[in-house]
């Protein structure tokens, strides 16, 4: 690795947009202008709900598809000037399982070296090598049809590795799969983190995948990356714990009244559909969801309510939790991660 390689980010995006055109007239913008620096060797996770374009950047990052506007440096080289470049240095794989299933595991791994003109003793070796890493030994020579979902999403692993990459692509790695292969996946992911210089960048719509992988999660919506950072201190800035009200009234007034309270680090308001609201059968839906970021919901919970009172909410339910990346979500977006 040269010295001018070693200074370079693995990933390196500067306002990149995608719009698809559509052919009533009308266009998708699918990505609007993100900013991306991720380091060699980071797991990165671009984390978003369905439609926000994670599939979209995944694929002008591989060179499958070029961007409408802005740029991207994979490993040091344009994505739009220099692909076969850029392939040379990554392994992917896709959001939909694309194995031939009529072969083996081994053929197909097989297949994919020779693709790349690797030599066969090479092919050989890192094919025992990865067949172990992804604990697919003893069905490598079944064809692929037979494999369960957790087997074939392994497969898809070891064939991105196949090639040594600097930087491997995982598009929803998990996605379909049951908790416990899931769980299984992410054992083989974070395995990955040893391999010499390792850059991973995945996309997922589980928040409790960006969790447990990533060290950096950039939070994806609608086409643009609303925050970035480690999980841990996404989380730390909304508060040791998170109090979570719903109910009806005058939240603005409540929200001006915690701006006073030392120990909310934040507190935002989400409103909800109403379609309930005022209506004659007595039904009082909630209006909104509050989300407060506190030292500590157990010793806060009393005077949250007691001030709730104050402008006279209604609060018809309330939680307290430690932050999770929904938290996160919802207080950047201002929708839960499940609503789209
Ligand atoms: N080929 C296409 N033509 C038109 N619109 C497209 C095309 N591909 C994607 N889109 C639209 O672009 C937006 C982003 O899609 P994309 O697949 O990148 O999202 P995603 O975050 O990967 O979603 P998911 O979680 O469902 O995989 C969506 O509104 C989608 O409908
Ligand atoms: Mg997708």
């Amino acid at each position: 690795m040269t010295a001018e390689y070693a200074a370079e980010r693995a990933i390196e995006t500067s306002q990149l947009a995608k719009t698809y055109p559509l052919s009533n007239g009308e266009a998708v913008h699918a990505l609007r202008g993100i900013d991306l620096s991720i380091e060699q060797g980071e797991i990165y996770a671009l984390l978003g709900p369905n439609g926000a374009g994670k599939t979209t950047a995944f694929a002008i990052l591989t060179t499958l598809l070029a961007p409408t506007s802005g740029s991207a440096r994979v490993a040091g080289h344009d994505v739009v000037r220099h692909p076969a470049r850029v392939r040379r240095a990554i392994g992917v794989t896709f959001q939909e399982v694309i194995l031939d299933q009529e072969l083996t595991g081994r053929q197909i791994l097989d297949f994919h070296g020779q693709l790349y003109g690797q030599p066969r003793p090479e092919r050989n070796a890192r094919i025992g090598e990865l067949a172990e890493l992804v604990e697919l030994t003893a069905v490598l020579d079944r064809k692929a049809a037979g494999y369960s979902g957790g087997m074939k999403r392994r497969l898809e692993l070891a064939r991105g590795l196949m090639t040594r990459p600097q930087i491997l692509f995982l598009d929803e790695p998990t996605q379909g799969l049951d908790p416990q292969n899931r769980a299984g996946i992410w054992r083989h992911i974070q395995r990955l983190r040893g391999e010499t210089g390792l850059t991973l960048l995945l996309t997922t719509h589980y928040m409790e995948e960006a969790d447990a992988l990533a060290d950096r999660v950039g939070i994806i919506d609608r086409g643009q990356l609303i925050v970035e950072g480690a999980p841990a201190e996404l989380k730390r800035a909304m508060g040791a714990d998170v109090v979570t009200l719903c109910g009806y009234g005058d939240a603005p007034a409540y929200l001006r009244l915690l701006e006073a309270e030392p120990y909310v680090s934040q507190a935002v308001e989400h409103s909800l559909t109403q379609s309930a609201v005022g209506d004659n059968e007595g039904v009082e839906c909630d209006q909104w969801r509050l989300q407060i970021g506190v030292d500590s919901g157990d010793r806060r919970l009393a005077r949250l309510l007691a001030l709730a009172a104050e402008p006279g909410l209604h609060v018809s339910e309330v939680s307290v939790s430690r932050p999770s990346l929904a938290d996160v979500f919802l207080a950047h977006t201002g929708r839960a991660l499940r609503d789209s």
